[in-house]
Order: C-alpha cells, then structure tokens, then sequence
C-alpha cells in the first residue's frame, strides 16, 4: 500500500553506510506507517543493527534520506532524539542500580521531576511486572527481567516510535512471550515500532510489513502472508539416519517434488516445495523406498517465514550465521 508521506513514521530512501571496506547497507528504503510494526528480518551481520543506528540519529549514513516522526534525522537529529525510543542489543541500564534507580534516573535524565520520575518508574515497574524486583540491582535480574528492564528504560518518556533491536535474543520462550505482549500493548497505546529479528516466528506474530534484508540490501518485503505467498504451496522436510545417502535422498526428492531442494547437510536434512500436498506423500515415500533410503523423518507443513528466506538467498539462516563465523 501506498502511503502519503505524512502518514509515515519512518522514512528511509537509499541508505547506504560504510564502514571502511565494510558496505554494512547497500542503499535500502523503509517506509513505516504510523501506528504499525515494522519487522527488519535478516541473519546475523545483514545490517539491521546498522540500520537502526541510522535511524535512530546514532549513525550518520554514507548516504541517503531518513525522516522519523516527519522530522529529517541528518538535519535535526536532537529534535528527532526527543521523539523516539531506542533499545539496543547492549542494554543502557546501570547494572549497579536497582530497577526502579534506573527508571528514575531515565526520567530524570530527560528533564523529568524527581517526583514525576520515581512515579513512572513505579508505573512502569507494575506493568513489567517487576515490582518484586524494584530493590534489586540489575545485576542480578535474570535474562527476561532485564529485557523488559530495558523496554521500560526506553520507554519512561512515552516516544511515538520505537526501535527495538533484536527484543528477544537469548530469551527463554515464556520471556519471549512476555516480550510481545509488551510490544503489542505499545503498538495498541499508538506507538510505532521498528523492531529487528533473526527470529522469523517473531516477525510473523509482531510485525504488519516485514523487510528481509541480507548483506545490506532489501531482498523482499511485505505482509507475512504475502512473503509466504511467493513460496508457493506446502513444504516438505525430510532426514535420513546415514550421512553416505543424503545425496541419493536429494536426487529422489528433485526427481518427485519437480524442484529443487535445500540440503542442511549438518542436519542430515533436504527441504523441498511440494506443491501437491498430502495427496502425493505416499509417491514420495514409495520412491524414497525404493532407492533403499533409511528415513529418520518426514514433514509435511505450510510454508513459513524461514521457507521465504531459503527461497529468496539459496540458503537457510542457520547457514546464513555460519556464514559469519557466528
Ligand atoms: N562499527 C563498525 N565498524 C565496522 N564494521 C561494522 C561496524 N558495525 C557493523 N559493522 C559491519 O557491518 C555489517 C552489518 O553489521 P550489523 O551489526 O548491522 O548486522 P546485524 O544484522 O545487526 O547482525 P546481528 O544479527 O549479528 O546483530 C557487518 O559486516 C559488521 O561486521
Ligand atoms: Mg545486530
């Protein structure tokens, strides 16, 4: 969809940022309504973390525009600052204070009283749930504690847009959780928010549009269901128990599915479209059968986000990370 540039929270056209030799973004454009979540998706070293300190004024970018809250970033980066809220992979909070001195301290660093601020924090405190861990310096939060310690120190002066980087990285599934549901509360108060991910599930529940970057550039972007859209049909996953036959495998699979598949060979895994569906399974199986392949398992599901981006790069995002000596 189209959208005038007034309804747009975050406008980026042709970024591009250098680090010497390093092109960490090749000329990318964002467009973020207000009022929506953007997810940035892309393996470890795409660029998101890059690209989210160019927006957010900490990076100025080799080249190209980038507009937050309307507000140019190159030419009013302070007036921008004022407007947003940034969490990044390396959290701002003092490990030395407690819960509710760091959220104070925030209020306070932007002008707040100390009144007003300690009672913010409180506020705040509450809806983190993290009113039991008030007095308690951060230091000894735990991984999920301290991730929504961090969303709240970004949030203690309310910003129209928000970028969260990688929110749920080394998060336990029940933070994870957690974590969500404080982004949708965020997004329902009218908070606009960018927020990168490896995770695809997460862009998936999150996100309204999501871009998928790698290696700088956009390679696709759209709803989830349109990303999924350009997969095609179902998808179907299959291990061996032997090593020695993950080639024979693949060349059955190529041969039945009329595509061809990706092998995670550390897995012992071909993944390949099936568009017929479950109807067609048994001609799989027999023919897998017949080459006397010793199966360790077989799935058939609906494309998800991580089927787009094998789609699009050849590759899985486990390779993607190996790929970076992650
Ligand atoms: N300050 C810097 N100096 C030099 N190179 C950098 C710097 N910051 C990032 N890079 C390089 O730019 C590229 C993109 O890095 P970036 O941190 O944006 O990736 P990312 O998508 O956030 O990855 P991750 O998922 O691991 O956080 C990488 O090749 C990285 O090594
Ligand atoms: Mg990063």
């Amino acid at each position: 969809m189209e959208h005038s540039r007034a309804e747009l929270a975050v406008r980026a056209r042709g970024v591009e940022m250098a680090f010497g030799e390093t092109r960490a973004l090749r000329g990318i454009d964002l467009d973020v309504p207000t009022g929506t979540v953007l997810g940035l998706l892309g393996p470890n070293g795409a660029g998101k973390t890059t690209a989210v300190r160019v927006l957010s004024t900490l990076l100025r970018p080799t080249a190209g525009e980038v507009e937050v809250a309307g507000i140019d970033v190159l030419r009013e980066p302070a007036k921008v600052r004022e407007r947003i809220g940034l969490i990044g992979q390396a959290a701002a909070v003092d490990e030395m204070l407690t819960g509710l001195e760091n959220l104070t301290m925030f209020g306070r660093l932007h002008g707040m009283r100390k009144a007003a601020a300690k009672g913010r924090a409180r506020e705040l405190l509450t809806r983190f749930d993290l009113d039991d861990a008030a007095d308690r310096i951060a230091k000894e939060y735990s991984g999920g504690m301290r991730r929504r310690l961090d969303i709240a120190a970004g949030i203690v002066v309310r910003p129209s847009v928000l970028f969260l980087d990688e929110p749920t990285t080394g998060l336990d599934p029940s933070s994870r959780l957690a974590v969500w549901e404080i982004v949708r509360e965020l997004v329902a108060d009218g908070t606009t928010v960018l927020l990168t991910t490896q995770y695809l599930d997460e862009a998936d529940q999150l996100a309204n549009d999501i871009v998928v970057i790698d290696h700088g550039t956009v390679i696709a972007h759209g709803t989830s269901d349109e990303l999924k859209g350009q997969v095609g049909g179902g998808r179907v996953t299959i291990t061996v128990e032997h090593a020695a036959q993950l080639d024979l495998l693949t060349g059955v699979v190529r041969a039945v599915a009329g595509a061809e598949p990706v092998v995670t060979a550390g897995e012992l895994r071909v993944t390949a479209p099936f568009e017929g569906g479950a109807r067609h399974l048994p001609e799989l199986v027999r023919a897998i059968d017949d080459a006397g392949i010793t199966l360790a398992g077989l799935e058939l599901r609906p494309p998800t986000l991580d089927d787009v981006f094998v789609h699009l790069t050849g590759r899985s995002t486990e390779d993607a990370d190996q790929e970076q000596g992650a």
